[in-house]
């Protein structure tokens, strides 16, 4: 059934465990993404980034997680997020387009302009009874230089987290805490105190990009600093990667595209289900 992510969330902070938001751009990866919610009996958030929208097209994305969930997981509720907005009319977009939850990311942008970009997306979006995740501080990409990050610049200040909720009405809030996008490079040690201050002052779910290679035994302490969502790329694409190297050693001779992605699709349903167990939502629904 589809839903708001804020409502997902919602459930999910006042149940004690957090939820995996999985990224997707094609057919295949969606179904892995909701068979294995489904599997294992999970509330599930599927994420789609401007770069994936271009790719596929904002109408045929809906239209197939709207259609996928329809017709396979009835009873599981699932949120349709765009990721990382960058501004406004991509979020008129997507709004225009069905989703159901939109997220600002006004990372880059000063405190100010960041907090003044969400405040204005939020009143758009609450029009249409679309729920706004907001980010302050900055998850890093690694893509260069992950050696030059100043930590202490990035990470989100919990007194600014405070005022940028009071201030900009959002329903989420993405925070950083020396987590990063990709595999690798994440700060040496997550900052706790830092999770469990902003969690004092912010009553709101919050959520973590980055978490592809989010260590599980640390799940517990996140949820109980107020994580209700943990963000996954990387790992489904290394998985779909991986799947599909393997698949190509060992059958050179298949062309099928069918065969070949049933077999990819397998690999990254695993990784969601093993996601879906650590972060706490099986059994969920
Ligand atoms: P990873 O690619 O590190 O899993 O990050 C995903 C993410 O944050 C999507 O918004
Ligand atoms: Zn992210």
């Amino acid at each position: 059934m589809f839903t708001q992510a804020k409502k997902i969330l919602k459930g999910a902070k006042q149940g004690g465990y957090a939820v995996p938001a999985f990224s997707t751009s094609n057919l295949e990866i969606t179904q892995a993404i909701i068979r294995g919610a489904v599997k294992k009996k999970s509330p599930l958030i599927v994420l789609v980034s401007p770069r994936s929208i271009k790719y596929a097209g904002a109408a045929t994305i809906v239209a197939m997680v709207k259609s996928i969930t329809e017709e396979e997981a009835k009873n599981i509720p699932v949120a349709l997020l765009l990721d990382h907005g960058k501004n406004l009319k991509t979020v008129k977009e997507a709004i225009k387009a069905g989703f159901s939850s939109v997220m600002i990311d006004g990372s880059s942008l000063s405190f100010k302009k960041n907090a003044a970009l969400t405040k204005n997306v939020v009143r758009y979006a609450h029009r249409y009874k679309v729920d706004v995740q907001g980010e302050l501080g900055g998850v890093p990409y690694f893509k260069k230089n992950p050696e030059k990050v100043d930590w202490e610049k990035v990470m989100t200040d919990p007194d600014k987290a405070q005022e940028f909720v009071k201030i900009t009405g959002v329903d989420t809030l993405a925070v950083a805490i020396g987590n990063a996008h990709g595999f690798s490079k994440e700060r040496e040690n997550l900052d706790w105190n830092r999770l469990n201050e902003i969690h004092k002052k912010v009553n709101l779910p919050l959520v973590l990009h980055g978490a592809s290679d989010f260590k599980y035994k640390n799940a517990p302490r996140a949820i109980k600093g107020g994580v209700a969502c943990f963000n996954i790329d990387t790992a489904l694409k290394i998985a779909f990667f991986n799947s599909l190297k393997k698949f190509l050693k060992n059958n050179p001779k298949v062309y099928d595209p069918r065969e070949i992605l049933e077999f990819t699709s397998c690999a990254v349903q695993k990784v969601v289900e093993e996601k879906i167990e650590a972060f706490g939502s099986a059994g969920k629904i």
